[in-house]
């Protein structure tokens, strides 16, 4: 009799509280910054009751990790980063085809990103490139901002830029492209020559540049500029500009992992997160990309991007793998392995 009363109170207990395979469990790998990824991870948690196992890694990082695992894929989703390697994972059959319930919901510049890869990826937010500079230390060096791409070869910057290392960020990808596109290619080099003898470092992370301008490390980034605001809310004296000439920007994106062991609550996931309520959090993350669900409500703090001058970037151009090996060996050889 007491061990009936014992089964069946194991049993009432089991019922109440699901056991965690039966809640599920996804892997993500994740390229925006820590913050966002952590509570995107905690809320789809508390959500939901499927687990998150969330790393974080640059775009360029992202890629290679799902394009290593191929044959063995430990990933389910892979949020945010820069859209061309998305593209590119794309492409290389890296990555699975999903229509979200959510996909019309959505900005045509989202709609669109999810329609050239054969809805492979999808748009989750957007972004303007430009710089971020130090006030304090250009007012030291009585520069003004920098406005245009030109301005960042002044000799007075000399070792005082940081732009990201293309290989690991999508970012520096972004710049380059986006150079190629503005000026023309054997000129858009000529460019990153000269601009390499202010370079003092490229950082493996996107981010990298921006903090380090922040706070007081080099006096401008190469960055994009929805990066900026969090970095002067924290207290710094750093402010944005987007370039004279034009500029380029991101589709940030989102992928289910071909072969994904956890199919399922990876569609789940990627529903949840082009919801308006998913995609506030990256402004409560101090993030301020523009969302790509229409109804998201957007921060006082997200760039206008209709403000800024945009090139007409070639997402398919760019967004193809043959380019971007081509591109980064190019930067590789004449830039990066190159002496200061
Ligand atoms: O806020 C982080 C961010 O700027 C994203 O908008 C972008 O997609 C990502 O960084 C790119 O990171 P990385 O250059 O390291 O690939």
């Amino acid at each position: 009799m007491t061990t009936r009363i014992v089964l069946l109170a194991l049993l009432a207990v089991a019922l109440a509280a699901p056991d965690a395979a039966a809640q599920g469990s996804i892997n993500v790998i994740c390229s925006v910054q820590q913050e966002w990824c952590t509570l995107i991870a905690a809320t789809f948690q508390k959500e939901t009751g499927i687990r998150v196992a969330i790393t974080q890694k640059g775009s360029g990082e992202a890629l290679a990790q799902v394009a290593a695992e191929k044959t063995n894929p430990k990933l389910d989703v892979w949020f945010g980063g820069t859209g061309d390697p998305h593209l590119q994972a794309a492409e290389q059959d890296l990555t699975q085809p999903y229509k979200s319930k959510h996909l019309a919901e959505l900005h045509p510049w989202a709609q669109r990103q999810a329609e050239m890869s054969g809805h492979k990826t999808v748009g989750i937010y957007a972004g303007a490139l430009g710089f971020g500079y130090n006030t304090e230390l250009l007012a030291k060096k009585k520069l003004p901002a920098p406005a245009c791409w030109k301005d960042l070869l002044r000799p007075e910057l000399r070792d005082d830029i940081q732009m990201a290392n293309p290989n690991s960020s999508g970012t520096a990808y972004t710049a380059i492209a986006t150079l190629v596109q503005l000026m023309g290619e054997d000129q858009a080099f000529a460019y990153l020559k000269d601009l390499h003898k202010n370079i003092s470092a490229y950082p493996k992370s996107g981010v990298g540049p921006v903090k380090a301008a922040a706070r007081g490390e080099t006096a401008v980034s190469v960055s994009f500029i929805h990066d900026v605001p969090g970095e002067a809310l924290a207290g710094f004296p750093v402010k944005s500009a987007t370039p004279c000439e034009g500029t380029g920007y991101e589709i940030g994106s989102l992928s289910i992992v071909k072969g994904a062991r956890n199919l399922k609550d990876a569609k789940t996931f990627v529903d949840w997160a082009l919801t308006p309520s998913a995609q506030k959090l990256g402004a409560e993350a101090k993030q301020y990309q523009l969302p790509s669900h229409k109804a998201t409500p957007v921060h006082a703090l997200v760039p206008d991007l209709s403000k800024i001058k945009l090139i007409e970037y070639d997402f398919v151009k760019y967004g193809k793998s043959a380019e971007r090996r081509r591109l980064i060996g190019r930067w590789d050889r004449e830039i990066g392995s190159q002496p200061r």
